[in-house]
């Protein structure tokens, strides 16, 4: 073993250096942060860590390198592969502490804010200045630019927006040997070689730890339209959005897809939640159209085109929200969907992509062959339609036990998935990250060449390999754990 435990006098070290709001061993305290947002792994930590600024988080990087003790950096802890979870000798770091907005500025529409601000925070700062940042998820009140970053998170308006990458304009970490690389000078052309601002984003903490970034924001939208689309199948979801961007544009950017079970799953677990169509639909989509400032609202035109969709059998029915409150109602209806499977109990969970087109059809052909392996197993797949990544999560048959049924098929169910997703060209982890829960299924399938050009990174920047170790980059064959 390369990593050790930290000795007493390290701990004592660290507990001066960072006073009595930036260190605790108190067990109470630490709790809320040792488990992942499902439930799925317990981990430990020597001792909690919540640095003030940067120039702490350098100091605690320099004294556990000096020590070789592993570090874990943790945001909102709302992870989906268990990527913030510490390992058993580790110093936990959170980054929650350092929330400061440094800037924000509608003349080159770039904030700069520190790793702890929670997005719906900055969400609230752009709106001040007539701005927005234009990346959104079901965690936006407890997710950390650092996580978002760090997972290069993607959510709902990755249509229009991109991912976190697209969006991140500069960043300030400590890398693993307690340097500062100090790189937020938001430019829009940098051609100094390797972009550290884009290794650093969805290393999920393995090559260093993110204190700041600046990132884009766009103007704020004029007026809105949100739809709720009740439809027979995938593939006319896919064919609406097209329709949808051929008489729009860019205009739409949310169109998220909803199974009639994740409907009522929400439908079920969360409080005040209604179903916004009269009729059952096997399929649904929630669908967002903007308009700029000084243009017309664009509810009349997406509802034309809806009219017409309907006329012509693509969709079954559909309904506009009539106002604000009923626009967030719909897309509570989708945001709170992972909530409410949690409640629900146990679900094997999948984050796959495949190239957009071939979705529908993969949707299609790879349901069957799961209920022929499982039988009875009920599929839930959502999500994100047209980046090409659904959700593909499968639980217990109805009636039986949910945690048994986990037990002895969780391994065997991601594997088919994760076959078939191979088999399609596509990807096992599309926006989650791959953490420690993917880990032996990225090892399995990401290839020999992926691989080493991964592990050949974290060794040149974390020879040690104190950064969060047991996530993201797997061992090579024969290599100890550090
Ligand atoms: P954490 O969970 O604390 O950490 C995530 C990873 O980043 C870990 O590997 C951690 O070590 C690392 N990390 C955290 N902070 C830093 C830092 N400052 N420096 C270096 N490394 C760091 N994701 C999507 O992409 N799209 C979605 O639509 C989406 N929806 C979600 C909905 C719900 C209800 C939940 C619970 C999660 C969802 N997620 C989604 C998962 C998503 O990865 C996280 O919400 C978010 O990206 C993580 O932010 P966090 O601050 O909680 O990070
Ligand atoms: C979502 O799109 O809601 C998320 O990525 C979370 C999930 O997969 O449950
Ligand atoms: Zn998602």
């Amino acid at each position: 073993m390369n990593l050790l435990a930290p000795h007493s006098e390290l701990l004592a070290t660290l507990q001066r250096r960072l006073g009595p709001h930036g260190f605790t061993t108190d067990p109470f305290d630490m709790e809320p942060w040792l488990t992942d947002w499902r439930g799925r792994v317990r981990g430990e930590a020597a001792a909690l860590l919540s640095p003030a600024n940067r120039e702490e988080v350098a100091d605690i990087v320099r004294l556990a390198g000096a020590a070789r003790v592993a570090i874990v950096p943790q945001g909102g802890n709302t992870s989906m592969v268990a990527g913030a979870t510490p390992v058993a000798g580790s110093l936990l770091l959170s980054l929650r502490r350092m929330r400061a907005i440094r800037s924000i500025s509608p003349d080159d529409n770039i904030a700069t804010v520190e790793a702890g601000v929670i997005l719906s925070d900055l969400h609230d700062a752009a709106a001040a200045i007539g701005r927005r940042f234009p990346l959104s998820l079901g965690a936006k009140g407890s997710a950390t630019i650092g996580g978002l970053v760090s997972t290069n998170a993607g959510g709902t308006q990755v249509l229009r927006f991109g991912t976190m990458r697209a969006l991140l304009a500069g960043i300030e970490a400590v890398l693993p040997d307690g340097s500062l690389f100090e790189g937020l000078s938001a430019l829009r052309k940098d051609n100094r070689g390797y972009d550290l601002r884009q290794l650093l984003a969805g290393a999920e903490g393995t090559l260093g730890v993110i204190t700041a970034a600046s990132l884009k924001l766009v103007p704020a939208v004029g007026s809105r339209a949100v739809a709720w689309v009740g439809l027979e199948s995938p593939d006319a979801a896919l064919r609406l959005l097209r329709l949808l961007e051929t008489r729009l544009g860019d205009r739409v950017e949310g169109f998220e897809l909803v199974p009639r079970e994740g409907l009522g799953l929400v439908l079920l677990h969360v409080e005040g939640a209604r179903n916004p169509l009269a009729a059952d639909h096997a399929w649904h989509a929630l669908v967002e159209v903007t308009a700029p400032e000084g243009e017309p609202e664009p509810a009349e035109r997406l509802g034309e085109i809806l009219a017409w969709a309907m006329q012509e059998t693509l969709i079954q029915d559909a309904v506009i929200a009539a106002n604000e409150g009923q626009a967030q109602a719909f897309w509570a209806l989708r945001d709170n969907l992972s909530e409410a499977e949690r409640r629900d109990g146990i679900s094997v969970k999948h984050d796959i992509a495949v190239p957009v087109a071939a979705m529908p059809a993969f949707i299609a052909e790879a349901s069957p062959m799961i209920t022929a392996a499982f039988p009875a197993a009920r599929l839930l797949p959502f999500g994100h339609l047209g980046d090409g990544n659904i959700h593909f999560n499968i639980r217990n048959p109805a009636g039986s036990d949910a945690a048994a049924w986990f037990a002895q098929n969780n391994v065997a169910v991601s594997r088919l998935v994760h076959d078939l997703v191979t088999k399609a060209g596509g990807s096992l982890s599309a926006e989650h990250g791959i953490g420690q829960l993917k880990l032996a299924e990225f090892a399995r399938l990401a290839g020999p060449v992926r691989l080493g050009a991964l592990r050949a990174i974290k060794h040149a920047l974390d020879p040690m390999g104190i950064m969060n170790p047991g996530k993201l980059v797997p061992l090579a064959p024969g290599e100890a754990a550090p």
